[in-house]
C-alpha cells in the first residue's frame, strides 16, 4: 500500500519539471503566438530580467538566459515544431544532431539584436544611447476617467531581423581591403616640388565603416536598418493627468551602433467631435475637464429655471447617471454653477495628496437658461395679461422678491 503513493509521485515528478521549464510559459504567450507575439514578450521579459537591472540576483539572470534559450527556440519555424512535438528532450538530440535553425545566441547577443549596443543597458557603461523619441498619443476624456487598456503603433528604425544587424544576406562581413577596415584613407597631394599635403578622408569604398559586405541582405539592401511600425500596449490609469509622460524603456530608434533610447509617450486628450450622432452631445454637451474637476452644460427652459419642478439624468463617462432637479418653485438663476461633489475625475496621485480623503474631484454644472424667441398667439396674450395684473395691483419689486438684502434700485420686473 505504501508503494503506490511513492510510483505515483515519481511519475509525476518528471512532468512538473518540464512544466517549470515551458517556452510558451516562461514568454507568457499561447501556444499558438504568432512571431510578432513572441518578438513582444521577448522584447518585455528581456528588459525586466536583464543582469544589468538586477544586480546579484541569480534567478534573474537564469531567467534571462532561459528567456533567449525560449525565444531562439519558438521563433523559428523547425524547432518550433520540434519543441512542439516532441518538447525539450526533442529539442536537444535536434540541436545535438547538428540540426540546421534555432541557432543558440550568447544571451547577451540576443539582446543587442533587439536593442543595439552590445547587449547591456549602457547606463554608466560608457556605452554610446541613441536618442530618446518623444510622440503625443490623444484619447478620449472617457478613457481618463474609465481607465484603458488600449495600443497604438508607431512606425521607428529597428534593426534588420533578416540580416540581424549585420546588413549582409550570408552573414559574412569583411575588413575593407582598401582603407584596411580604418574607414578612413589618407592621400598626398604635392603641392610643390618636395612639398606634400597629407589629406585624410572617408573610405568611399566602405564608406567609412571599415568593413564590407560582399552580399547586401535584400531586405535592407545592406543598411542593417529598417523602418517599420511597431505596435505597444497602452495602460491608461484612471485619473491620469492629460500631458502625463509614459516611458517605453529601450523602445526608440534602433541601431546596431548604439542601445536604443527610450520611448516617450505623452497623453493627451481628444478632442470631442461636435458632429458625432451621439445624442447626449447633440446640442454640443460634453464633460470637460480641468485637473481633477469636470464641467458641464446644462440647458434649462424659461418656465423650468424659474418654475422648478425639472429633472435631467445626465450619462456620466462611465455610463451612470447623475440626477439633477428641483423641487417646483425652486429657482434656478441663468449662469449659476451647481457643484455636485464626488462626480469629478477620479483622483490620480492620492497616495501624494497627504490627507486627501476623496477619491473624486467635482462635477461644476453650469446652467444655461433659455427665453423662447417665440410665443403661440394666445399664450403671449395670456402672459401679457398676467402681467399687466400683477402690475397694476402691486408694481413688482424685483429685489424684495428674490429675497435679496440691500436692494440698490427699484426695477420693475
Ligand atoms: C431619470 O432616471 C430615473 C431612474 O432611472 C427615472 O425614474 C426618471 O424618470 C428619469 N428621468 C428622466 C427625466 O429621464
Ligand atoms: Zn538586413
Ligand atoms: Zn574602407
Amino acid at each position: 500500500m505504501l508503494l503506490f503513493p511513492t510510483l505515483f509521485l515519481l511519475g509525476i515528478l518528471p512532468w512538473i519539471a518540464l512544466c517549470a521549464d515551458d517556452f510558451y510559459k516562461l514568454l507568457g504567450i499561447e501556444k499558438d503566438a504568432s512571431d510578432r507575439e513572441i518578438k513582444r514578450a521577448y522584447r518585455t521579459l528581456s528588459k525586466k530580467f536583464h543582469p544589468d537591472k538586477n544586480p546579484n540576483d541569480e534567478s534573474a539572470h537564469a531567467k534571462f538566459v532561459s528567456i533567449a534559450e525560449a525565444y531562439d527556440a519558438l521563433i523559428d519555424p523547425e524547432t518550433r515544431r520540434i519543441y512542439d512535438q516532441y518538447g525539450h528532450d526533442g529539442l536537444k538530440q535536434h540541436q545535438q544532431g547538428g540540426g540546421r535553425g534555432g541557432q543558440h545566441h550568447d544571451p547577451f547577443d540576443l539582446f543587442s539584436r533587439f536593442f543595439g549596443g552590445s547587449g547591456h543597458f549602457g547606463h554608466g557603461g560608457g556605452e554610446r544611447r541613441g536618442h530618446n523619441m518623444e510622440v503625443r498619443i490623444s484619447i478620449p476624456l472617457r478613457d481618463f476617467y474609465n481607465g484603458a487598456e488600449t495600443e497604438f503603433t508607431i512606425e521607428k528604425q529597428a534593426i534588420c531581423s533578416a540580416c540581424e544587424g549585420s546588413g549582409s544576406k550570408d552573414g559574412a562581413v569583411e575588413t575593407c581591403n582598401v582603407c584596411g577596415g580604418r574607414g578612413m584613407r589618407v592621400q598626398k597631394h604635392m603641392l610643390a616640388p618636395g612639398i606634400f599635403q597629407q589629406v585624410q578622408s572617408m573610405c568611399d569604398a566602405c564608406g567609412g565603416k571599415g568593413k564590407t559586405i560582399k552580399h547586401p541582405c535584400p531586405v535592407c539592401g545592406g543598411a542593417r536598418v529598417v523602418r517599420e511600425p511597431e505596435t505597444h500596449q497602452l495602460h491608461v490609469e484612471r485619473g491620469m493627468p492629460k500631458g502625463v509622460r509614459i516611458t517605453y524603456e529601450n523602445e526608440a530608434d534602433e541601431s546596431p551602433d548604439w542601445v536604443a533610447g527610450d520611448l516617450i509617450v505623452q497623453l493627451q486628450e481628444l478632442e470631442p467631435k461636435m458632429e458625432s450622432g451621439d445624442a447626449l452631445k447633440l446640442d454640443g454637451n460634453f464633460f470637460r475637464r480641468r485637473g481633477r474637476d469636470l464641467f458641464w452644460r446644462e440647458v434649462l427652459s424659461l418656465r423650468e429655471a424659474w418654475m422648478g419642478d425639472w429633472e435631467r439624468n445626465v450619462t456620466h463617462l462611465d455610463g451612470h447617471v447623475v440626477r439633477l432637479g428641483r423641487d417646483r418653485g425652486d429657482v434656478v438663476q441663468p449662469g449659476m454653477v451647481e457643484i455636485v461633489k464626488g462626480e469629478g475625475m477620479p483622483i490620480w496621485d492620492r497616495e501624494e495628496q497627504e490627507g486627501d480623503e476623496d477619491e473624486f474631484g467635482a462635477l461644476h454644472v453650469e446652467y444655461v437658461v433659455v427665453l423662447p424667441d417665440q410665443m403661440e398667439t394666445g399664450m403671449e396674450k395670456e402672459f401679457w395679461s398676467t402681467w399687466e395684473k400683477w402690475r397694476k395691483k402691486h408694481g413688482v419689486d424685483l429685489h424684495k422678491d428674490s429675497g435679496r438684502p440691500a436692494p440698490k434700485s427699484h426695477d420693475e420686473l
